[in-house]
């Protein structure tokens, strides 16, 4: 789900604070580039930029000829907010200064099976696993030097110290694997076969031959929605030449009308970036255009004028607008169909990504680790478990990648402190990544309902999301608005947990929970300034719901004890 950990936010650490945009920076506009929207990254990725001609891994020769200006953005929060700093062009070393990041460290308490009956017994207790220091890369530092993590940790350590000496010996194994965990655009992307057809048929049928229209695409976060855009845009160059394309993330907008100004710069437009002025000129003789739109429910104002207005481009008379947007909700196109409806030929093609079943998220881990040869450091056990659990909750590939990488530095973090107590020891293998440290992040992550055996394949609706259903329910039924706050559903669901001796998810995690449940097409959810005021409302009827959660013991049980 959508983790966002913008660094400056005060409350909760929710995804999409409008204050945590970036603004936007002048570019000269170019014909028939894939043109990325500069987001000034941090002192350290920049730097890691310019240290781009640093052997590292064996992935960066894979990634020479690869232009990194070529690739779409990843949004900002996914950049900024990458403690890993895997979100950093794929050739590049970059590690986390992950133990700031409160949801590893909170210690929830949730039953081992989240879709389980949650009326049992308090949960198990769970064995306390041992203190591990943390790496020097992954330590947080208030100010990361301006140097990248590749200088830190490349031979400058050798020949100092017998620990620096021994685990420089070590350290390409396990610098490797987590450098092809890493969770930027990949090189090569697993599965996705009908989506790519569907982009590529889009790109043929109305990009090429001139005929405008657009295309929706949704899905839950983490589910290479971005990701296969981007591998489609770098594949296709040869069929998009002569096409104008112009890629933007709506994360780094100051508000929904900055698009605009935006969109007119990038289009060359000289003078004056009005509404009225663009729709001028994209109706106007010049190329046809291919307008990108990410993370676009970022554009959702008051009456959706905007979003309104430009999915309404591309059927203006003489348009030469081609439209993609991609966004987590479902229902973003239905929010404004009802003006788009009076023009039936107005309505965008949709395109859904699910989420990835366990045997995906297998392969993708599974191929990353084959890409460095790094079978031998994570069990193939550790990566199926892994995989199982995170698609029982969401089936974001961008989390299954962070958990094995959070599991190997674990293991990493475990042999240097092994080896600083024993300096005179010769340098030993490295230690494989095996069940039990994964089990270990898995717990960090979702609370201890992930660390044990799993159970609940097949089962389609988690529990956590279940019972946010059930509170929104019961806060309906007793208030009068048919939308709730977020700050208020958050307190329901607290008391409903702390009520039913089930361990609750984090402020952050709950609004995560709640786009899980809007991407699955349940609530609706209307961003507000502050995160906590977001409105939810039920986008199901409230008969439907039942059906929906497949669980009426729960539901029932709930409802019929009234609010906690
Ligand atoms: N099919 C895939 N094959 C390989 N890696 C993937 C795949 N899908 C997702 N990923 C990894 O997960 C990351 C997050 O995916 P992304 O496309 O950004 O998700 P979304 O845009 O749907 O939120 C990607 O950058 C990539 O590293
Ligand atoms: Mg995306």
């Amino acid at each position: 789900m959508p983790s966002t950990r913008s660094q400056n936010q005060p409350t909760l650490q929710f995804p999409r604070r409008k204050s945590s945009r970036l603004g936007s920076r002048p570019k000269v506009p170019s014909v028939n580039t894939v043109d990325i929207h500069a987001t000034p990254l941090s002192p350290i990725k920049t730097n890691v930029l310019d240290s781009r001609s640093i052997p590292l891994s064996p992935r960066s020769s894979v990634l020479k000829n690869t232009s990194l200006s070529e690739r779409l953005p990843l949004s900002p929060r996914k950049r900024t907010g990458d403690e890993n700093g895997c979100n950093l062009p794929t050739s590049l070393l970059g590690s986390p200064p992950k133990q700031s990041r409160p949801a590893l460290c909170s210690p929830r308490k949730l039953s081992f099976n989240e879709n389980k009956p949650v009326f049992s017994s308090p949960p198990r207790p769970v064995p306390s696993s041992p203190k591990i220091p943390l790496s020097p890369v992954s330590r947080p530092s208030p100010k990361r030097p301006q140097e990248s993590a590749c200088f830190r940790l490349l031979p400058q350590t050798e020949g100092k110290t017998p620990v620096a000496r021994l685990f420089s010996t070590k350290n390409s194994g396990y610098q490797s694997v987590k450098q092809a965990l890493h969770t930027a655009v990949p090189e090569r992307l697993l599965s996705r076969e009908t989506e790519r057809a569907a982009i590529v048929s889009f790109l043929k049928n109305h990009v090429v031959e001139a005929k405008p229209s657009s295309l929706y695409i949704s899905g839950a976060p983490g589910t290479g929605k971005t990701a296969c855009l981007n591998c489609v845009l770098q594949e296709q160059k040869a069929l998009l030449k002569g096409i104008q394309t112009v890629v933007i993330n709506c994360m780094n907008l100051r508000s929904s009308h900055a698009i605009f100004p935006l969109l007119g710069e990038k289009l060359g437009i000289s003078k004056g970036h009005s509404e009225a002025r663009l729709a001028k000129c994209l109706t106007g003789s010049g190329p046809t255009v291919l307008l990108v739109l990410d993370e676009m429910d970022q554009l959702d104002s008051k009456s959706q004028e905007v979003l309104y207005t430009i999915f309404e481009w591309p059927y203006l008379p003489k348009s030469r607008l081609c439209l993609i947007g991609i966004a987590n909700a479902l229902d973003l196109t239905d929010r404004i169909l009802p003006r788009l409806q009076a023009k039936p030929h107005c309505r965008p093609k949709l395109l859904n990504f699910p989420p990835y079943s366990h045997e995906e998220l297998n392969a993708i881990v599974q191929d990353r680790i084959a890409q460095v040869s790094g079978e031998g450091l994570l069990d193939a056990a550790a990566v199926q478990f892994c995989a199982r659990k995170v698609s029982s909750v969401s089936g974001d590939a961008r989390k299954a990648l962070d958990i094995c990488r959070r599991a190997v530095e674990i293991v990493e973090a475990s042999d240097r402190s092994k080896a600083a107590s024993e300096p005179s020891t010769s340098p030993k293998a490295a230690s494989r990544v095996s069940v039990p440290q994964v089990a270990r992040v898995l717990s960090e992550v979702y609370g201890d309902r992930m660390a044990s055996r799993g159970g609940e394949d097949g089962e389609s609706f988690p529990l956590q999301q279940k019972l946010l259903v059930c509170c929104l329910l019961l806060v309906i039924r007793n208030g009068k608005s048919k939308d709730v706050q977020l700050g208020k559903l958050y307190e329901v669901y607290s008391k409903l947990c702390k009520q039913r001796q089930v361990g609750g998810a984090g402020q952050t995690e709950c609004l995560s929970l709640c786009s899980l449940l809007e991407s699955r097409g349940i609530f609706t959810l209307k961003k507000a300034k502050e995160a906590r005021m977001t409105k939810i409302s039920l986008r199901i009827e409230e008969r439907d719901v039942e059906n929906a959660l497949k669980d009426r013991t729960l539901l029932g049980s709930i409802l019929a004890a009234g609010l906690p």
